[in-house]
Formats: structure tokens, C-alpha cells, sequence
């Protein structure tokens, strides 16, 4: 009997929102727009849009193109392409990165469904309390609610996965990501009726040409990018392994890059005139999304409404993003032990919901672990899996995808074979660019760690 057909992308659109699903997720809302706002606004966003144009296409580029002609998922990708060398294993880096990133993932993710839930239920947190900093505190420190909300994400996205490429994650996303769209353009003609809208676009926008002398600046920019499109972990490779040859790449690639960054861009406008409209200080991280922005709200005309809409945005862009990084591993585990997609989905997602209990105990009960720096367990996996982790599997896969992989081979897969100067460009990037850049990233990363 015929080996039974790998699973495929029903449509064009399927998969190119699949892959946005990815790539949009908790990073765009708040660590984009802090990051540009930080490192010169306007300048930051000029070196992130060349950033992502030299590095980051021409590396989804090679992703996409590696799974679709080896048809398999991401690490069986690499081990096919240089079977007899030592590089072979290089592709399970991805694999352990993206489980170990679903797994703190899935904390913030489950914080972000409940404070959906509040708002969509009209009980906006503790408006009461006047404190939304020490109600957040207090919620996350608690060791059994925050527990059911991961728990609850994992289920969800599990129960997707087990549907299986078409039906669950192409439907999903399908059904999703119109409305994640609608609601971020909402969210944004409300933002420029705010008061603050010009000192927010001053922020977001405004350049500071002298950061460019920086270095700072290009690492900044090149970490975002990674972590923004979802670069170096396998899900570009196993989605890729989905689509069908009949349908070209590199505008797939382009598309995905350009739509990531201006959803980025969106929330950006969004968020930052509220917080000025309000007279807030644009805190980093966690605490923008759950301390400051609750207090926009709270004070806003129609605030309730306004928060609903942002939370089930940023609940929407989670849950598409753990849904991609649950598929590389349970992709990988259906290929290594021929495990059904039923089987292999949900010893998975309950494994790596396991793994991510620690990180959530980290703020309460577990919290007085002596972690250097005073980071918690959830930055501890961030650092391991996003710091180190990815940018080293960047810097192999570009070595793999530029140098191991034959050229005429890998221009073919990616569909630029008669393109000429197009595929030149792709090529040099892939073997000069990326592995110069993602290598700089990563001694950057490792400096701390060796004093
Ligand atoms: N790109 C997602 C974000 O911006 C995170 C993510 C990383 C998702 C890697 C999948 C893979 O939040």
C-alpha cells in the first residue's frame, strides 16, 4: 500500500495566514514597539525594515524552501539534507527551542486569557483596588489560577493540533486571523481620536539618527526580528513542508515579513497614544500589558470595551503562535517514532505544559529560587531558548541552507532558479549575511555568561 499523502495546505491563503499566525504573536504588541521606542524610534524602525528585508526573508525564504522539498519536518529537514556529516542532529536545536519556548509561552499566554476573560465578562480586574500593579502581582503569584488559564491555552492548542494541519490549524487560522486584523484596525481608529496620538507616533517614530552609531541598535533590531518572525526554530521549515510545490515562494516570504512588521507597526500606534493620552509612563514588557494598559482602560471613556478588544487581539496572536510551536514538536515526534497525530499531540502538550509549571511557580510560590540577576524561572528559559538557542540554530541553519546545501539545488527549492539577480542576492545573504549577523548576536549573548 501507498504510503499515505503528507498533509498539505488546502489554499494559498491558508497557508500564508498560518504563517502570519505564527509569526504575530504576544512579541509584536508590546516588545516591538518598546524596543523601537528605546533604541531611536524612527531610526530603529529604519535599520529593523533593512534587517528584515537582508536577514530575515532570505532566511524564511530557505525555511520554507528546506521543508517543502524535503518534505518532512524540520529536524528530519536538516538530517536529509547532509545525511552523513555531523550537522545531521543540528536540526533538533529547533526542536528543543520550540518546546522550550511553548512552555514559558504558555504562561504569559494563560495571563493574557484571563484578563481577556475579565474584560469580555465586564469585570475589568479590581478596578477597585486602585492598584493594577499589586492586583497583577498578586494574580500571578498565586499558585493555582494562573495554572488553570496555562493549562486551559495548552488544552486548546493541543486540541487544534490534533485536528491536524487542515482542519485544525488551517482552519483556525483562517477563521482568526480576519478577525485578530479587524480588531488591531479598530483598535487603531480609536487610538487616533486619543489625545495623545502625536506624542505616541513622537515615540514610536521620532528619529534619533545617533543611536545608529550603536551597535546596540543592530542587535536589538536582529534579536526582534528572529523572535518576530519566528526564525530558527523549525516552524518555518515544518509549515513549509506543507505547501505544495505548485506554489512559489519568495512572495509568500515577502508577504509574511512585510505583514509581521506592520502589524508590529499597528500596535505600536495603539498602544503608546493611550499610555501618553493618560499621562503613563511606557513600562517594559508584562507590565505595560497588564499593569499600565488596565489603567488606560480603566480611565478611558468606553475603556471596557477597548480592553476586551485589545485582550482577545493579544489572546488570538498567543494562541496561532503556540499553535505553530506545539506543531514542530509533535510534527517531529510523528516522523521520529511514528506516533499517530492524536498520540503524539497530546503526550506533548502535556509534557510541555509540565515543563512550563515551574515557570509560573517562579512567581510565587517558587520565587526565592537564587536565580542570578534576580531574573525568575520564566526569564531563565527565555534567556536559554532566545538568547542562545535560536540565534545559534540561526547561525547553523544559514551554514546548512548557504554552503552545505548544493546551489542549484537550493535555488531551485526556493523557486529563484531562473531568477537571476534576485536569486544571487538570496544566496549571498543566506551564506555571508545571516551567519555574520546571527554569530554577532550570539557572542552578544554569550558575553554575559562568561563575565
Ligand atoms: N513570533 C511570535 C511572537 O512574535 C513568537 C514565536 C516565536 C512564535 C517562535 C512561534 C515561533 O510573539
Amino acid at each position: 500500500m501507498d504510503k499515505p499523502q503528507r498533509e498539505q495546505w488546502q489554499s494559498k491563503r491558508g497557508f500564508l495566514l498560518a504563517a502570519l499566525g505564527s509569526a504575530v504573536g504576544l512579541g509584536n504588541v508590546w516588545r516591538f514597539s518598546y524596543v523601537a521606542g528605546e533604541n531611536g524610534g524612527g531610526a530603529f524602525l529604519l535599520v529593523y525594515l533593512f534587517i528584515v528585508l537582508l536577514v530575515g526573508v532570505p532566511l524564511l525564504l530557505g525555511e520554507f524552501a528546506l521543508g517543502r522539498r524535503m518534505q518532512s519536518e524540520s529536524a528530519t529537514a536538516v538530517a536529509r539534507l547532509v545525511p552523513s556529516s555531523r550537522w545531521r542532529h543540528a536540526g533538533l536545536i529547533g526542536i528543543v527551542a520550540a518546546g522550550l519556548i511553548l512552555a514559558y509561552y504558555a504562561v504569559i499566554a494563560g495571563w493574557v486569557f484571563r484578563y481577556a476573560a475579565l474584560y469580555l465578562t465586564g469585570a475589568a480586574p479590581d478596578l477597585a483596588s486602585g492598584s493594577h500593579a499589586a492586583a497583577f502581582e498578586a494574580y500571578i503569584a498565586s499558585p493555582l489560577q494562573p495554572l488553570a488559564w496555562q493549562l486551559l491555552g495548552m488544552a486548546l492548542t493541543t486540541a487544534i493540533i490534533a485536528q491536524g494541519v487542515e482542519k485544525g490549524i488551517e482552519k483556525v487560522s483562517l477563521v482568526l486571523m480576519p478577525v485578530l486584523a479587524l480588531l488591531l484596525i479598530g483598535l487603531a481608529v480609536h487610538s487616533a481620536t486619543l489625545p495623545g496620538f502625536d506624542r505616541g507616533l513622537a515615540f514610536l517614530f521620532q528619529p534619533d539618527w545617533a543611536v545608529l552609531a550603536t551597535p546596540g541598535v543592530y542587535l536589538a533590531a536582529l534579536g526582534q526580528a528572529f523572535f518576530s518572525i519566528g526564525l530558527a526554530m523549525g516552524v518555518m521549515v515544518t509549515y513549509g513542508s506543507y505547501q505544495p510545490a505548485t506554489r512559489p515562494l519568495p512572495g509568500a516570504a515577502v508577504t509574511i515579513v512585510l505583514g509581521d512588521t506592520l502589524f508590529a507597526i499597528t500596535a505600536g500606534l495603539v498602544i503608546f497614544p493611550a499610555v501618553f493620552s493618560f499621562g503613563l509612563d511606557p513600562a517594559q514588557g508584562a507590565g505595560l500589558a497588564f499593569i499600565v494598559l488596565p489603567e488606560v482602560f480603566g480611565q478611558m471613556a468606553g475603556g471596557g470595551l477597548v480592553g476586551a478588544a485589545f485582550f482577545l487581539l493579544l489572546s488570538i496572536a498567543a494562541l496561532t503562535s503556540m499553535v505553530s510551536l506545539l506543531e514542530v514538536v509533535v510534527a517531529h515526534a510523528m516522523q521520529r517514532w511514528g506516533w499517530s497525530r492524536k498520540r503524539a499531540s497530546w503526550s506533548i502538550g502535556g509534557a510541555l505544559f509540565a515543563l512550563g509549571i515551574p515557570a509560573s511557580l517562579g512567581f510565587g510560590l517558587w520565587a526565592g529560587l537564587p536565580l542570578p540577576d534576580g531574573r525568575t524561572i520564566l526569564d531563565v528559559m527565555d534567556f536559554i531558548a532566545a538568547d542562545l538557542l535560536l540565534p545559534l540554530n540561526g547561525v547553523l541553519l544559514a551554514v546548512l541552507l548557504g554552503w552545505l546545501w548544493p546551489r542549484h539545488e537550493a535555488l531551485q527549492a526556493a523557486d529563484l532558479h531562473g531568477g537571476g539577480r534576485l536569486g544571487r542576492a538570496w544566496h549571498f545573504s543566506l551564506r555571508y549575511l545571516v551567519p555574520l549577523l546571527v554569530g554577532v548576536v550570539l557572542l552578544g549573548s554569550l558575553a554575559p555568561l562568561v563575565g
